[in-house]
């Protein structure tokens, strides 16, 4: 079923969820946040009193995640059991929390699963696919393969106009830890064999929709 994915990665203030998401509009396919996946279950960490950076509890939470996520582009809602986190999994904590939980090799195999299994069974011809190591361990045969970069201080300067109201070097300098801590467990800062490469630091995001929906035409 790797045929059904068009695999986009990168780090954040990329672009990628706003690319992404219209990409999967504009062609009427389905879209997956795997990074939201990776946030629901360290909100439940966290809700369960517990710390992501004990392996232990994450796989506690994870064993048993009542994770619900749609994959209309239009409609990113996230729940866990009958709690919507939608909000709740952008918040801060959530974000400084999280790559603890990308850092445990049997939960990624566990949601790398979940995730395909989606995939296979979603009533749409094709699912964009965004995260950190879609293009290398989800879906390394699917025929659309894309890293998406950008330079760092674009990047954060993107994330601080998202999270307006907070500190702006305070979000860069999340956004570098987080980097720093997921680059240890997935390179997503250089492209595998075969994946093709769309910078963005010098295209706005009309332009950068256009340049993935070039590679898409011509890959698949
Ligand atoms: O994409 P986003 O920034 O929301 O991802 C949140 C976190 O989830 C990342 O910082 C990373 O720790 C983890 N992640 C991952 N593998 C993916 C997607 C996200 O490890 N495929």
């Amino acid at each position: 079923d790797a045929d059904k994915v068009i695999a986009i990665d990168g780090p954040a203030g990329s672009g990628k969820s706003s690319v992404s998401k219209a990409v999967a509009r504009r062609l009427g396919f389905g879209y997956l946040d795997t990074g939201a996946a990776y946030r629901a279950l360290a909100w439940y960490v966290l809700e369960r009193g517990g710390d992501t950076a004990d392996a232990d509890a994450v796989r506690a939470a994870a064993s048993d995640l009542p994770l619900r996520q749609r994959l209309d582009p239009d409609d990113r809602r996230v729940l866990v059991g009958g709690t919507d986190v939608t909000a709740a999994i952008r918040e801060p904590r959530v974000s400084a929390a999280v790559s603890g939980v990308a850092r445990v090799p049997e939960v990624r195999v566990q949601v790398n699963e979940m995730f395909r299994a989606v995939v296979a069974d979603a009533e749409y011809p094709a699912v964009v696919v965004e995260g950190r190591d879609i293009t290398t361990v989800v879906a390394p045969d699917a025929p659309v393969r894309i890293l998406l970069t950008a330079a760092p201080e674009v990047r954060a300067a993107r994330r601080a106009g998202e999270l307006a109201g907070q500190d702006a070097a305070a979000v860069a300098e999340a956004l570098h830890r987080r980097d720093a801590s997921d680059s240890a467990v997935v390179d997503f800062l250089h492209a595998a064999p075969g994946v093709d490469v769309v910078d963005s630091t010098e295209l706005d995001l009309p332009q950068t929709i256009d340049a993935v929906l070039a590679v898409i035409r011509r890959r698949r």
